[in-house]
């Protein structure tokens, strides 16, 4: 059976790919960790699956890459249009489906839950056709309740259960103590900006301040 976590983010740029490379290394070594990006557009200047090697010092054998590449920064619907096809979430998560290993997959979305992928499907059909417990990431800066809460919202509309949100960006105690409170979520971490982004200060944070409690393991 196919068992994994989805990282979905309040906004496209909000961290998603660092936060996926920070779970790597925190689940790696008890489990076996592999990293999806089943839609990336924008590839001439966007490759999550090549940072998510840099930082999450993946081995080859922890990357799924096959996958759907699109050419510009665009929405999943329209760079598919504008290139003459079309995706389904089904044809989508085929690779997936037919890999054997066993592993945890962390697969990470494109933009946020409600984006389109198609004229009738979105993000959250992918989320939901997996079924797997759910990571937001969200910015800690101003602004974020509100959309981190409108997030939660449309996961648990579809019955997804959210193993809980990491915050990235300077620590604010009072949007946590808020998305926590309003959300009833846990935040799994507050990652901070990290000036050089490398791996090992990825590592490090991931191993001591990402999901202390290993909520994972309950989510499971
Ligand atoms: N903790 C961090 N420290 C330093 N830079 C960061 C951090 N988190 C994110 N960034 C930078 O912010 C930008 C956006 O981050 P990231 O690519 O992870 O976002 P994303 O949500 O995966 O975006 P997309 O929707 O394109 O997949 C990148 O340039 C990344 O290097
Ligand atoms: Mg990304």
């Amino acid at each position: 059976m196919l068992r994994g976590l989805f990282v979905t983010g309040t906004d496209t740029g909000v961290g998603k790919t660092v936060v996926a490379s920070a779970l790597l290394h925190r689940y790696r070594g008890g489990l076996r960790v592999c990293y999806w990006k089943p839609i990336q557009t924008g590839i001439e200047q966007d490759d999550d699956t090549a940072e998510a090697v840099r930082l999450g010092e993946c081995q080859p054998h922890e990357v799924l890459e096959h996958a759907v590449r699109l050419p510009r920064p665009l929405s999943p619907h329209l760079a598919a249009k504008l290139c003459g096809t079309s995706l389904s979430v089904e044809a989508v998560l085929d690779p997936l489906r037919s890999d054997r290993r066993k592993a945890l997959w962390i697969v990470e979305g494109a933009g946020g839950v409600l984006v389109p992928i198609n004229e009738c499907e979105m993000m959250a059909d992918m989320m939901g056709s997996l079924g797997w417990p759910i990571v937001v990431v969200a910015r800690s800066s101003l602004g974020t309740i509100n959309h981190t809460l409108l997030t939660l919202e449309a996961v648990r509309h579809r019955s997804l259960w959210v193993l809980g949100v990491v915050m990235v960006g300077d620590k604010n105690p009072d949007n946590r103590e808020a998305i926590e409170r309003y959300g009833r979520v846990t935040v799994l971490g507050e990652m901070p900006f990290f000036d050089p982004l490398t791996p090992d200060q990825v590592k490090r944070w991931a191993l001591t301040e990402l999901d202390p409690d290993y909520s994972l393991q309950a989510g499971l």
